[in-house]
């Protein structure tokens, strides 16, 4: 595996890789786990060359956010990129993503707010942004990105169509543990008593979704799996939301494809999660 740490670097390995055949990008940052190889597997489909980034953006986290505890275990990372046949690491530092005098910002509206949008705010500014620069940086035929973070892929979906950006936007389904918790790199936050309730997110949106399916009214069904989270520890809950699953517009009654979206702390672990209605 390649791995490259700067500009041009970055430009002579992807030159010798294009010659190759097409190229997938798959942006990440870091402290890698099954739902990333899930990406990477999916990527490998769909190109002969996956580029894999790893690189925690300081623009897309709040000032009181994880940002300096972030886990960050780059050499297990590269490691288990390599055991699965990327071609290219791709590990920017932040001086070489944002040198001095960068004066920059992608913004979308609509799609970005409210969720976490509304609960992060500059979030979607960060990830816009610096997700842009990726693209622009490696210019893949395809870039792949999981449902897991489900308002980040509608964000990325719109500024790549509103900016005529040259790429094909691949969504990838949520990795679960057995317990059906979506793997996330912040689930290392959790103590085990914390790790044991946390599958309840998973299972409130599984009820709320079969009650919805099933003519429930969406306020109150969308308020007693508050309910149901709050009494089992969870808290605050940043939403608990019936979404239109195209444009994110909030929906009073389930009438079109739709999907159940949810964000809360456990302890200081924020977990998100969502399903298909
Ligand atoms: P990160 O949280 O590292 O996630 C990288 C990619 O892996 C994202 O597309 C995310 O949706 C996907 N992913 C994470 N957990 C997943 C799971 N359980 N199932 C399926 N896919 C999963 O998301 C980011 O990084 C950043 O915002 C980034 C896009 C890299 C921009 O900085």
């Amino acid at each position: 595996m390649l791995i490259a740490r700067t500009l041009p670097e970055l430009r002579q390995y992807l030159s010798d890789l294009r010659q190759d055949g097409g190229i997938a990008l798959v942006p990440t940052m870091g402290a890698l786990h099954e739902g990333h190889i899930a990406l990477v597997k999916e990527a490998q489909i769909r190109a002969k060359h996956v580029v894999v980034s790893i690189f925690v953006n300081p623009r897309q986290f709040g000032p009181n956010e994880d940002l300096d505890a972030y886990p960050r275990q780059v050499e297990k990372d590269a490691a288990l990129l390599n055991q699965n046949s990327v071609s290219l690491l791709w590990l920017p530092t932040p001086d070489v993503m944002y040198p001095n005098g960068f004066a920059t910002n992608i913004s979308v509206s609509g799609v970005s707010e409210g969720l976490c949008g509304g609960a992060r705010p500059g979030h979607f500014d960060g990830v816009a942004t610096v997700v842009t620069k990726l693209l622009l940086q490696v210019q893949p035929n395809v870039a792949l990105f999981g449902e897991k973070d489900y308002q980040q892929l509608a964000v990325i979906r719109r500024f790549v169509t509103d900016l005529n950006i040259p790429v094909e936007i691949q969504g990838v389904p949520i990795q679960r543990a057995g317990d059906g918790l979506a793997l996330s790199s912040r689930n290392a936050y959790l103590s085990a008593e914390e790790r044991a309730i946390a599958p309840l997110i998973y299972k409130t949106l599984q009820n709320t979704a079969e009650r919805i399916r099933n003519g429930a009214l969406v306020d109150e069904s969308v308020a007693s799996a508050v309910d149901k989270l709050e009494e089992a520890g969870f808290g605050p809950i940043d939403y608990f939301e019936l979404r239109d699953a195209e444009n994110l517009k909030i929906l009073t009654k389930y009438d079109r494809p739709a999907r159940v979206l949810a964000a809360a702390k456990l302890g200081r672990t924020r977990l998100i999660d969502n399903i298909a209605v």
